[in-house]
C-alpha cells in the first residue's frame, strides 16, 4: 500500500506530497512540529503533544490552524489510511505561504498544516533497547528558545551528524559550564553514582520532552529517588545508568559516552524496569 501524507485539507500520495516554495517553513524554519508515537494503530501521549504544539504555536504567534477536534480528528485519520500500527506520526504547521519578507505577513495567511508517518519495527527496536546505545558529546549552539519545538534544527542536525559518524545513535549537547543540556532529539538521564535519577530541569534552554514529564511522574509513583539538578559529561560516565527519552524511543538505555562505558556496559536495572513500565502505560493511554 502506498503511503499518503496530509497537505492542507487533502491526503495525497507521499511521493507527490509538497508545499509551496514560498512556504515560510521552508524559507526561514518559520514552522513548529509534533511526533507521536504509534502503538498498534493509535496514539501515544496524545495530549501532552497537542497541548506543546499548541504552547509552541502561541509562543510564536502562529494561529491554530483548526480545533483540537479537527486537528484530532486528522491525525488519527492519517494513520489510520496509511494502516500504520507501529511508528511515528510526524505533523509540521508553517506560519504559511508569502512573497519572502522577513516581518510575519500582513495581513495573516492561513497557516500550512502537514502530516506524514513512517513505520518501525518495534522488534528492532526492542533489540537496540536490550543491547543498549553509544552517546558522544557535543556543544550546544543553539538558540535561546529551545522550549519551543521550531523545525529550526541545524544545530540538532549537525550534533546527530557527528554522533553518527562516530558510531554513536545520539549527541548529548553539553552548555558552556560543562553541564548536559539534552539530546539532539531527545532528553538525557543518568541514575548517579548515589542512585538518583536525575535528568536537567526545565528552568534551562531544552524542550520540555513529553516523555520526560510523563517518566517523572511514573518515577515519582515506584518511588525512584529523583533530582532535576544538572549533571557534567564526568558525572554522567560515572554514573550507574544512563538512557535517553522522546517520543520515537520512549526510552532508550545508553551504555557508553564518548567511549567510556556506563555501569557494566549493559542497561541497568531502574532503566529497564522504567522503560517497561513506560510501554505500558503509553499502551494503555494511546487513543
Ligand atoms: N524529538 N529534546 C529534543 C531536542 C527533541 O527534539 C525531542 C523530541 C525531545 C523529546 O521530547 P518528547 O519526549 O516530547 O518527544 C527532547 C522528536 C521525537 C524528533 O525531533 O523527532
Amino acid at each position: 500500500m502506498s503511503r499518503l501524507a496530509y497537505v492542507n485539507g487533502r491526503f495525497v500520495p507521499h511521493g507527490d506530497a509538497t508545499v509551496h516554495v514560498e512556504d515560510r517553513g521552508y524559507q526561514f524554519a518559520d514552522a513548529v512540529y509534533e511526533v507521536w508515537n504509534v502503538i498498534d494503530g493509535r496514539l501515544a501521549d496524545f495530549d501532552g503533544h497537542l497541548q506543546r504544539l499548541w504552547r509552541s504555536l502561541d509562543e510564536l504567534r502562529i494561529r491554530r490552524p483548526m480545533s483540537a477536534a479537527a486537528l484530532t480528528s486528522v491525525l488519527r485519520e492519517t494513520v489510520r489510511r496509511n494502516r500504520l500500527r507501529h511508528g511515528l506520526l510526524y505533523l509540521q504547521v508553517s506560519r504559511g505561504t508569502a512573497r519572502r519578507d522577513h516581518p510575519f505577513p500582513s495581513p495573516e495567511v492561513a497557516p500550512s498544516v502537514v502530516a506524514t508517518c513512517k513505520a518501525l519495527d518495534p522488534a528492532a527496536q526492542e533489540a537496540k533497547a536490550r543491547k543498549g546505545v553509544a552517546v558522544v558529546t557535543q556543544p550546544d549552539v543553539r538558540w535561546g528558545r529551545c522550549d519551543i519545538k521550531t523545525v529550526s534544527l541545524l544545530p540538532n542536525v549537525l550534533a546527530k551528524q557527528a554522533a553518527r559518524e562516530r558510531g554513536a545513535a545520539e549527541a548529548w549537547l553539553v552548555d558552556d559550564l560543562g553541564l548536559v543540556t539534552e539530546g539532539s532529539s531527545t532528553n538525557a538521564w543518568i541514575v548517579d553514582a548515589e542512585g538518583v535519577l536525575r535528568t536537567r530541569d526545565t528552568n534551562c534552554n531544552i524542550l520540555r520532552g513529553v516523555t520526560r514529564h510523563n517518566l517523572i511522574e511514573i518515577a515519582r509513583e515506584v518511588g525512584v529517588p529523583l533530582s532535576e539538578k544538572p549533571f557534567t559529561v564526568e558525572e554522567a560516565q560515572a554514573a550507574k545508568e544512563a538512557f535517553f527519552t522522546a517520543a520515537s524511543a520512549f526510552l532508550t538505555p545508553v551504555v557508553s559516552i564518548d567511549g567510556k562505558q556506563i555501569g557494566d556496559g549493559k542497561p541497568g536495572p531502574v532503566t529497564t524496569k522504567l522503560r517497561t513500565l513506560y510501554f505500558e502505560r503509553a499502551a494503555e493511554n494511546a487513543i
